[in-house]
């Protein structure tokens, strides 16, 4: 394993589970200082905990994403507990099981602040990285197996898709108007990855095989996978890449 992100600082968030766990192992195992935040803090701490026991530095805290403030304060702190901050990794989502107004709250209303905030800190003190998870949903539609009509529709579904869409376009702004103060801002659009998030779509075998035979590498993605590109982006091997959002997603996107 390479030691790219020796005397890096990074906080994570939504780093309690799925991506956001492997994420913050890989970073430290590349070198980096990780504060794991989640809104289960318990989670967190499990991460820390993980991270600790394979000889990494790491530590916890609580955060709602969708709570500015709760945003903020993790950004302050992460540079107060650890001397710096170098990488922010907008990571938190909720799947599509919730209302509209939750899930703009979380995926889309959290991913700005920390944006926001993330950028003002990080171009104060010499620049840095901001990974942002946007999804496949950030850029086509998502079709179901059997077809949902207008009476069966939930609102987390076209919210999830508007919110993703929603970040791929930050990523976008956020990247030209801080690139000068030397902060590259970048998103990754993950497929269907086994993480809970998805965990009861793919309990149901005709809808793990669905979803299956829509990435053309003929199976679902793995937590390490998104970790392994999210690592990368905040390496200086990602040093003039600003403003994409990188599909990892097994071909999904490309048919
Ligand atoms: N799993 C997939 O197939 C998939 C695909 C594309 C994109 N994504 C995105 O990846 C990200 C991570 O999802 P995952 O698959 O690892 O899911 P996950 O459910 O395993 O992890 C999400 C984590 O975010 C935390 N979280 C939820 N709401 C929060 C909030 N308000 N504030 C802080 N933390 C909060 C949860 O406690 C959990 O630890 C999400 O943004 C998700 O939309 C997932």
């Amino acid at each position: 394993m390479s030691d790219r992100l020796q005397g890096k600082v990074a906080l994570i968030t939504g780093a309690g589970g799925g991506i956001g766990r492997a994420s913050a192992e890989r970073m430290a195992r590349e070198g980096a200082a990780v504060m794991c935040a989640d809104i289960d803090t318990q989670a967190a701490e499990g991460t820390v905990a993980l991270i600790e026991q394979a000889g990494g530095t790491a530590d916890s805290l609580g955060v709602d994403v969708s709570d500015e403030a709760q945003v903020q304060r993790a950004i302050a702190a992460t540079a107060e507990r650890f001397g710096k901050l170098n990488v922010l990794f907008n990571n938190a989502g909720v799947g599509a099981g919730f209302s509209w107004d939750q899930t703009v709250a979380i995926n889309l209303t959290g991913v700005f602040y920390g944006l926001w905030h993330g950028v003002r800190h990080l171009a104060a003190n010499g620049g840095g990285v901001i990974i942002n998870t946007a999804s496949i949903a950030g850029l086509v539609g998502l079709s179901g197996a059997t077809g949902v009509s207008a009476d069966e529709m939930q609102p987390g579904g076209p919210a999830y898709i508007a919110a993703k869409h929603g970040v791929v376009g930050l990523t976008k702004q956020f990247a030209v108007s801080h690139g000068a103060a030397g902060v590259r801002v970048n998103a990754i659009a993950p497929g269907f990855i086994e993480t809970a998030m998805t965990q009861e779509m793919r309990d149901d075998p005709d809808t793990r095989e669905y979803l299956t035979s829509l990435h053309p590498l003929g199976r679902l993605g793995r937590a390490e996978e998104i970790a392994a590109v999210a690592a990368f982006l905040a390496s200086d091997d990602a040093s003039f890449i600003n403003g994409v959002t990188l599909p990892v997603d097994g071909g999904y996107t490309a048919r």
